[in-house]
């Protein structure tokens, strides 16, 4: 039988068409003779906007529907106004393909930097939903700009949102060796929503009777990913508190440059799309500087997605060996790291 990978590609701004050049070469080099690869790339992004004022037209929006997945690199640059591009192009990304899962998988590789002491065993994954919260648009402003200015952002949370994506969860823990599963909320003061998360987080819990389950509040949740990091090894969370948590979860495991992520359609009634938690980086655009990995690691997400699993594996450990590698004094550039990411998992 043989097997195809149609890919949408999405570069974007600045270091994004670094890095993403750099996945789709391990990508290139992992996949088997027998899986035809075809990519399309897509011209979207800050460069796009100030040309032709386009953020994600319609007809790009259906021709990305038609492939397999999306990797994308990062969007934005600072002559942009903000929320232009995160709302038309990012936001509306999510919602039209209904990437209700945002999945972030947290771990420390040998010999990376950690700001933690004693080096703690870290290996997470957070769940983080990605349609409905306070990232919805509801929300207004009236009277804006006077001293008698209102402004609402509501966070909208539904029993039918909440219950997929903490099912989810409740299988990506069963899945894994520990099989643990932390909602993070904040039950105590945000009481509608926090209930009805946790109500479900229970109901649904009842179905997993070998999954180990633990409630934090969020505020918690943080002195926790610092002090105790090896507590956690799934954790479910709302939009809002997952975005926030992960970029915290970044920094405690070497950066930035290794964060990897996929906003995850389970169902595949739309292309899921993978990419590294970073933005576009303006400082250092251009300059050779940007670390793939967090590129490379999505594309394993992608493959592991897509049942790919053992090519996903030779990823991952490809970047594990680099990293026991890498020793401070030598710099290499963007692409020598995805030149020898891409020998060593052809090798
Ligand atoms: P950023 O993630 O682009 O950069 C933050 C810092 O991390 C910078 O000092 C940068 O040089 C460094 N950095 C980022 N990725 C790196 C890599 N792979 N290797 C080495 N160093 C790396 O965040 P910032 O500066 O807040 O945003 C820049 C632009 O990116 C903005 O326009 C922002 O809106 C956009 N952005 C886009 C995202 C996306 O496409 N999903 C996510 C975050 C920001
Ligand atoms: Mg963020």
């Amino acid at each position: 039988m043989s097997r195809s990978l149609n890919l949408a590609v999405i570069p974007g701004d600045g270091i994004g068409q670094e890095v993403v050049a750099q996945g789709l070469k391990v990508l290139n080099a992992v996949l088997p003779q027998d899986v035809k690869l075809q990519t399309k790339e897509y011209d979207l992004g800050a460069q796009r906007w100030h040309r032709t004022g386009d953020t994600l037209p319609d007809a790009e929006l259906d021709s990305l529907k038609q492939h397999d997945a999306i990797l994308l690199g990062a969007i934005g640059d600072p002559s942009v106004p903000s929320g232009v591009l995160e709302r038309g192009l990012l936001l509306k990304l999510r919602f039209a393909f209904d990437h209700f899962i945002n999945l972030r998988p947290s771990k420390l590789f040998p010999n990376t930097a950690t700001p933690l002491a004693g080096r703690p065993d870290i290996d997470f994954v957070v769940v983080r939903e990605g349609t409905e919260g306070p990232y919805t648009g509801n929300g207004g402003s009236i009277r804006t700009g006077t001293e008698h200015e209102v402004a609402t952002e509501v966070s909208l949370n539904t029993a039918y949102g909440v219950e997929r994506v903490v099912r989810d969860a409740y299988e990506r823990a069963n899945a894994r060796p520990r099989k643990k599963l932390t909602l993070v909320h904040k039950n105590n003061v945000l009481v509608y929503a926090g209930h009805m998360w946790k109500n479900i987080f229970d109901k649904v819990g009842q179905e997993y009777p070998e999954v180990t389950t633990d409630y934090l509040h969020v505020d918690a949740a943080t002195i926790f990913f610092v002090t105790q990091p090896e507590r956690f090894d799934v954790i479910v969370t709302d939009n809002l508190f997952g975005d926030i948590l992960t970029d915290l979860a970044a920094a405690v495991t070497g950066g930035i440059g290794l964060a990897a992520s996929g906003n995850i359609n389970p169902t595949g009634a739309f292309p899921s799309m993978f990419e590294p938690v970073h933005g576009s980086a303006p400082d250092i655009a251009g300059q050779g500087k940007a670390d793939p990995t967090a590129t490379v690691l999505s594309v394993a997400l992608l493959l592991r997605h897509l049942g790919f699993d053992a090519e996903a594996g030779r990823i991952e450990e490809a970047v594990s060996a680099d990293l026991a590698e890498r020793d401070g004094g030598t710099v290499r550039t963007t692409d020598e790291i995805g030149d020898a990411l891409a020998v060593r998992v052809a090798g």
